[in-house]
């Protein structure tokens, strides 16, 4: 049933495939956007956009107003200290829940959390993702509120992980760490059709699920090299980038981000996040409570993102040499 659904981060890789989806599936959308970020939305018709800020109750209560339900997308995954990461990830989400529980008849409220939750003492952006669930557990008395904790979640518009695909793409990985760790994938769209089915849903109440595409055991990087390599017929050159190198990098970016006052996304405590064993997500309860199951396998997904309809042949050279590859 067509429903009222305010939406924050609709500006972002996340929040625009979600808006797009809520708006073509027929609901009205009425989304924040920050006066500096009107250039970013996205092109879907018949968006209401709310100009305001997760800082900003006013103009949280303007969105909220007349919402069946609210999803709360912003967020930020960049950050240099603790409280560059608490202000929108924690204080965002208390704002918010603020204005929902003003609200007659409250909305329903879903938060896109993150895996990395589930370890908060890996680095601040971990911790202020665990932080902003149990405020809102606590914050949301009279709101029927429910946590999504997606995995790694690509596809077109991501931003962080492209760049290694595409190097991929061209026949070279890049390997992080110690290559030990497994994590789960998402493409968007599965994440935009879960949201989908939360809001058809009833029994969530409560509620913290973690999302993956269906392959039950995760991947290793490897496994991820090996499908680029399948997809572009040709083999893929590992190159390991040593633990102890990352590390001295994101130290120098730490320091560089504090100094140039900027968000940095290679920090100490991102390569702890990517050197940590088991990033594997279990979809059973979502499954079990809501019906949704996830349609696009890795392979699929990937070759989306790396070769959307209309560009040019993924046919390239084999790569030659004694280097290990896939
Ligand atoms: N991408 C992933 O792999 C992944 C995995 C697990 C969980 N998540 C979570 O999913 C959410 C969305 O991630 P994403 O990858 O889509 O991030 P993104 O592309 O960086 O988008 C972040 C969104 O949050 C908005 N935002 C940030 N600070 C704000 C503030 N103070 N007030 C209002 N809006 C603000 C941004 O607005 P502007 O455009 O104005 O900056 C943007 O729309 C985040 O909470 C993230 O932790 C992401």
């Amino acid at each position: 049933m067509p429903q009222t659904i305010a939406l924050t981060g609709a500006t972002g890789f996340i929040g625009s495939a979600l808006a797009k989806h809520l708006a073509a599936s027929g609901h009205t959308v009425q989304a924040l956007v920050r006066p500096a970020s009107i250039h970013k939305r996205p092109d879907v018709p018949d968006i209401r956009w709310i100009q305001g800020d997760l800082g900003n109750l006013e103009s949280l209560q303007c969105l909220v107003r007349g919402a069946d339900a609210v999803v709360h997308c912003a967020g930020t995954v960049r950050g240099a200290t603790r409280a560059q990461f608490d202000r929108i990830n924690v204080d965002g989400v208390a704002q918010l829940v603020r204005a929902v529980e003003e609200q007659q008849p409250v909305p329903r409220l879903l938060l896109l959390s993150s895996v990395a939750a589930r370890q908060p003492h890996l680095s601040h952006y971990a911790a202020s993702k665990q932080r902003g669930e149990t405020v809102l557990a606590e914050k949301a008395i009279h709101t029927s509120w429910t946590i999504f904790r997606p995995c790694a979640v690509y596809g077109p518009g991501e931003r962080e992980l492209l760049p290694l695909f595409r190097w991929m793409a061209r026949g070279i990985a890049f390997l992080p760490g110690a290559g030990q760790a497994r994590f789960s994938m998402l493409h968007v769209q599965d994440l935009t059709e879960a949201v989908a089915r939360w809001l058809e849903s009833e029994n969530t109440s409560g509620r913290t699920y973690e999302l993956h595409d269906g392959h039950p055991d995760g991947y290793s990087q490897q496994d991820i090299a090996r499908t680029v390599a399948k997809l572009r017929s040709a083999r893929v050159v590992l190159i390991k980038i040593p633990a102890i190198f990352l590390k001295t990098l994101a130290t120098f970016n730490l320091v560089f981000a504090l100094t140039a006052r900027y968000a940095p996304m290679l920090t100490p405590g991102k390569v702890r996040e990517l050197s940590h064993v088991n990033w594997i997500c279990d979809n059973r309860s979502l499954n079990a409570d809501t019906g949704w199951t996830p349609r696009i396998s890795l392979e699929q997904g990937l070759e989306q993102t790396l070769w959307p309809k209309g560009a040019p042949s993924r046919q390239v050279p084999a790569a030659r040499g004694k280097r290990k590859g896939v």
